[in-house]
């Protein structure tokens, strides 16, 4: 298999061999640790003429992969928009922790630039001792789901609701202290927005 003109071991995924060459390509909802979820589309390749999600398609049988194409750029640039129209103001510059993966997605793809009206959510749930969820930064990425229930497996959070509905939730009403929440940090640690923050002195 070849990835953007250099020969690359045909194994894992086509996401795996684009990190293992060193090649930036956004995988927003996919955790290093865990199985692909293959929500965010953010890691959109050209693979033999057809457009693929990187992270959940295996490399075996691929012969030529482009990061780079102007249509898959152009795909990806327009799930990003997309995805900006989701949350809030770069932390960094409202005050916050800066966000880097998603950050440095945009600005690889040109996006630095807020689009426009964004999707209102409650705000911030700081019950935990340990961490805060603000939830205007989550872009429903599922990862951090995806490490409390599959990484941990105490599921004290989940997505509820659908479409513009749709949150993470430690359940109807909660917050995380009333939750089975044990604190673990694999949550953070998996959030590509800083939607979920260590409290200072906690990192
Ligand atoms: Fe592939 Fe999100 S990283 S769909």
């Amino acid at each position: 298999m070849r990835v953007d003109g250099r020969e690359a071991p045909p194994r894992g995924t086509i996401l795996d061999a684009v990190l293992a060459l060193g090649i930036s390509l956004p995988h927003l909802c996919k955790d290093d640790n865990l199985p692909p979820i293959g929500a965010c589309r953010t890691c959109l390749v050209e693979a033999d003429g057809r457009v693929v999600a990187a992270c959940h398609t295996p490399a075996e049988g691929i012969t030529e992969v482009s990061t780079g194409s102007p249509r898959v750029v152009a795909l990806r640039t327009t799930v990003l928009e997309l995805t900006r129209g989701m949350h809030g103001p770069r932390p960094d510059i409202a005050g916050g922790p800066s966000s880097g993966e998603l950050w440095a997605a945009y600005e690889a793809h040109r996006l630095a630039e807020p689009p426009g009206p964004r999707r209102e959510r409650s705000g911030l749930d700081a019950s935990s001792p340990f961490f805060a969820f603000h939830e205007q930064q989550c872009i429903l990425c599922g990862r951090c789901v995806a490490a409390c229930q599959q990484l941990q497996h105490i599921g004290a959070i989940g997505i509820a609701g659908r479409g513009t509905a749709a949150r993470v939730t430690p359940g109807a009403g909660a917050t995380f202290a009333d939750s089975a929440c044990t604190a673990c940090g694999s949550c953070v640690a998996a959030c590509p927005t800083h939607a979920l923050v260590p409290k200072e002195g906690r990192a």
